[in-house]
């Protein structure tokens, strides 16, 4: 992890300053920069070439400290959507689907992914970068052949992504892709059973979509709160028919009761079958739990996760704010929603412990990693505040 070098606040993703500390520089090095840009500093009309150039030659002198971010400030003068690591992609298309998004993009550059991975998405919006992790919900072929991928976004209220959608991003507007990433794949080794819960779908549509033959029987459960709300739901019949081993259970909770999982992962563990489950981390744990209870069982878990679950108990959390403001929290579940039920700002972009983008200093408290279990020390040290609980009253040190 790097430290920005001006404020030593915790930075990522190869940017070497914070941006109050990039504007602050900024400013000393060059009057035209003023306290209200943004880390990307769009043009204004009104400065001239040699304005920009010295910008430009200040920025790259003496901040970057990369080749790639070196360079990265000349080539956005003359390519202004150039970004050091991502390559650009153009909205193709974005469709409403139910409280949701789906998102066709048409990557410049030879973007590769494997189903069930997920990718990188930075947005530009309002002269400042979003970014977010999405798991890329389309199939392999799609981008091979036609060069597309489809990202399918849970509308959250106040999310920044789900703004920007709302507010009517056209066709052709440009945003940026990271790295594809990660391990949620399908082995057809054995027989298999999804347990997918809400927009936790979309690895496996991707992951189905991309077969070309079902080798082993796929039994996919896939939780809604109500019916209509199921995406992709005319596809799944197609994939049925397609695949004879597949079969798809689109289970509605508020019209069903909720699914029993200990007599799920029985059937799981009678047709000796892998289990895949995509969904809140509480549903995870609480899958484990019952397949530990059946040590006959000698398939394989996989799973990707997101939100947190809670160990029961409610701690106070006392935020410090970069002024130095100290703002109080209490209650369950991470420390990123904790902050967020207060009201108190906290960076996060992938929200699953996966973008290093929350990662806050501890001063003291132990916290608890939702996805591995393990318990922190006492004292001092980084933790990631989307991943972690509070086990006892805990400090933390914001970085906004
Ligand atoms: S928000 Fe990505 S690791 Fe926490």
């Amino acid at each position: 992890m790097l430290v920005c070098f001006i404020c030593g606040n915790a930075i990522h993703f190869g940017v070497q300053m914070c941006a109050e500390s990039e504007v602050c520089m900024l400013q000393q090095l060059d009057p035209i920069a003023s306290p209200t840009d943004s880390i990307s500093h769009q043009r204004s009309p009104e400065q001239s070439v040699v304005q920009r150039l010295w910008r430009a030659c200040c920025k790259t002198v003496f901040v970057q400290s990369s080749f790639r971010s070196f360079i990265e400030p000349l080539v956005r003068l003359i390519s202004p959507g150039y970004l050091a690591g991502f390559q650009r992609a153009k909205v193709l298309m974005v469709q409403p689907i139910a409280s949701g998004y789906l998102l066709r993009l048409k990557p410049h550059g030879g973007l590769t992914m494997l189903p069930g991975q997920h990718v990188q998405l930075r947005i530009e919006q309002a002269g400042r970068f979003v970014d977010r992790f999405f798991t890329i919900a389309s199939s392999q072929q799609q981008l091979q052949q036609a060069g597309i991928i489809e990202l399918a976004i849970r509308q959250k209220p106040q999310g920044q992504i789900s703004e920007w959608l709302k507010g009517g991003i056209t066709p052709g507007a440009d945003v940026w892709l990271g790295d594809v990433a990660g391990q949620f794949q399908l082995h057809q080794e054995r027989p298999a059973w999804m347990i997918a819960a809400g927009s936790g779908i979309t690895p496996f549509r991707s992951m189905l979509q991309s077969l070309s033959r079902l080798t082993q029987p796929v039994h996919l459960i896939y939780l809604v709160k109500q019916a209509d709300q199921a995406w992709f739901a005319d596809e799944w019949t197609e994939l049925c028919r397609k695949f004879p081993l597949l079969t798809v259970d689109i289970w509605a909770t508020q019209q069903r009761s909720r699914p029993d999982l200990e007599q799920i992962a029985q059937q799981v563990a009678a047709m000796h079958a892998d289990l895949y489950v995509c969904g809140p981390n509480a549903l995870r744990q609480q899958l484990t739990q019952a397949l530990a209870a059946l040590p006959h069982w000698q398939g394989k878990l996989f799973s990707e996760t997101f939100g947190g679950s809670s160990s029961g108990d409610s701690q106070t959390v006392e935020f410090i704010s970069r002024a130095g403001q100290n703002l109080q929290a209490s209650g369950q579940g991470s420390l990123l929603q904790l902050a967020e039920q207060q009201g108190i700002a906290a960076k996060f972009g992938c929200r699953r412990g996966v973008c290093m983008q929350c990662v806050c200093q501890k001063q003291h408290g132990q916290v608890r990693n939702q996805l591995t279990g393990e318990l922190s020390s006492f004292g001092p040290e980084l933790v990631q505040l989307c991943v972690s609980e509070a086990v006892t009253p805990v400090t933390i040190q914001l970085s906004v």
